[in-house]
């Protein structure tokens, strides 16, 4: 298939597209390189052993688009571009309603124009905001707590809009949970820009001394051990459900919402201790109170991963932090260790 990745050079993005290239799919990547770097491409297409299309632009700018799809012309598209940062979204979410609604609706029109009728959209668990239920499975009510998931969730609601007009064409809506780990060989990783806001990847800084200690936001959640329980997911994991999600694409038309984690919960205690045995190193950490907005669990339903893509998690919480380990001891500083 000929496949436009948007924000590819991205955590996700480009684990996923060592998926697509191993499964010989042909591929171009947009991106601008808002959060990410020209490095992460470079290694993937060294990992992958094949080349792949980059076009360096912005999903915003229309006439960018509508060049790209008319030279490529795309049978599918995988779309990751986007703003990720809740505590941002809190601080500007006119911008994270331009870039990630606006964004998107400018892709779909172009999709539509190109006559390209299938997608699968990065969207998030975060969707579902608090649990009336657990495991989330994708029929619980949609509630999102911050722009950022809104965001995710008004997307959501216009692809589904959208697939209902146009007979034949065919959406997924991979829901992750909470991404996390590297691809084994340490070449690529999650690279956050400042401070990481996300529990694993500031437990790697802690480990490798960029930051002194890891702050526990709540130890008196209703959970095992009173901190906060999550469904991490290996991105290796989550870069293979998208190659089942865009050959599923293929197969069939309709919109579907579909799950990515694995069933299980970690707390945030049991993830330190398994990154501590994974690296070998101590993580010095300090009780605090409740990060606002926080939830005490997240844990899918997987069930229908399982049914609709035949996809399943293989990977563990402890390959999880090996990998996360690997990544970051040889790349303390990202990809401008080596740049
Ligand atoms: P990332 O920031 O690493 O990747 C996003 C990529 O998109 C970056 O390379 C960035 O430069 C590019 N980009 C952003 N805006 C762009 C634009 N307007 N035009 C072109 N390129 C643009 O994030 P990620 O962790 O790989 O996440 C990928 C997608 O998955 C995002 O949409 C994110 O919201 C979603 N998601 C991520 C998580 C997570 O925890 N990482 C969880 C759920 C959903
Ligand atoms: C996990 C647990 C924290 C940092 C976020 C977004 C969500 C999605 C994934 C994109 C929680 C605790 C964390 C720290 C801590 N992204 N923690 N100290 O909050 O589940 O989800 O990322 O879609 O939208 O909200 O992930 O990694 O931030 O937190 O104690 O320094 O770790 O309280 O219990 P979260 P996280």
């Amino acid at each position: 298939m000929k496949i436009l990745v948007t924000g590819g050079a991205g955590y996700i993005g480009s684990h996923t597209l060592l998926q697509l290239l191993g499964a010989r799919h042909e591929v171009l990547v947009i991106d601008n390189y808002s959060n990410s770097s020209p490095e992460a491409l470079v290694r993937v297409k060294k990992l992958a052993g094949s080349g792949f299309k980059i076009c360096e632009g912005d999903i915003l700018d229309t006439c960018f688009l509508n060049t790209v799809f008319t030279e490529f012309q795309p049978e599918a598209v995988i779309h990751f571009a986007g703003l990720k940062s809740v505590g941002d979204s809190n601080r500007d979410p006119l911008e994270y309603y331009t870039r990630n609604v606006s964004g998107s609706i400018g892709l779909f029109r172009c999709m539509q124009q190109h006559n390209c009728s299938r997608i699968v959209f990065s969207s998030s668990a975060t969707v579902y905001g608090e649990a009336n239920y657990l495991p989330y499975d994708e029929a619980h009510s949609l509630s999102p707590t911050n722009p950022y998931g809104r965001t995710k969730f008004f997307i959501e609601e216009v692809i589904r809009d959208w697939v209902r007009s146009w007979d034949g064409s065919s959406a997924v809506l991979l829901r992750y949970f909470n991404p996390v780990g590297a691809d084994s060989s340490g070449l690529i990783g999650e690279d956050p820009t400042g401070t990481p806001s996300n529990l694993l990847p500031f437990v790697s800084q802690v480990a490798v001394g960029r930051l002194d200690k890891l702050i526990v936001f709540g130890d008196d959640y209703n959970t095992r051990d009173g901190s906060g329980e999550r469904d991490y997911i290996h991105v290796e994991d989550l870069a293979r459900a998208h190659l089942a999600a865009i050959e599923y694409s293929w197969e069939n038309s309709g919109c579907e919402a579909i799950n990515v984690g694995t069933g299980r919960g970690a707390t945030v205690f049991e993830t330190i201790e398994a990154f501590e045995r994974a690296s070998g190193c101590k993580i010095p950490f300090q009780c605090a109170p409740r990060r606002a907005g926080d939830i005490a669990s997240s844990i899918a339903s997987v069930r229908k991963a399982e049914q609709l893509l035949g996809w399943k998690a293989k990977l563990n919480l402890e390959q999880m932090c090996q990998t996360a380990w690997n990544w970051q001891k040889n790349n303390p500083y990202g990809y401008v260790s080596t740049v």
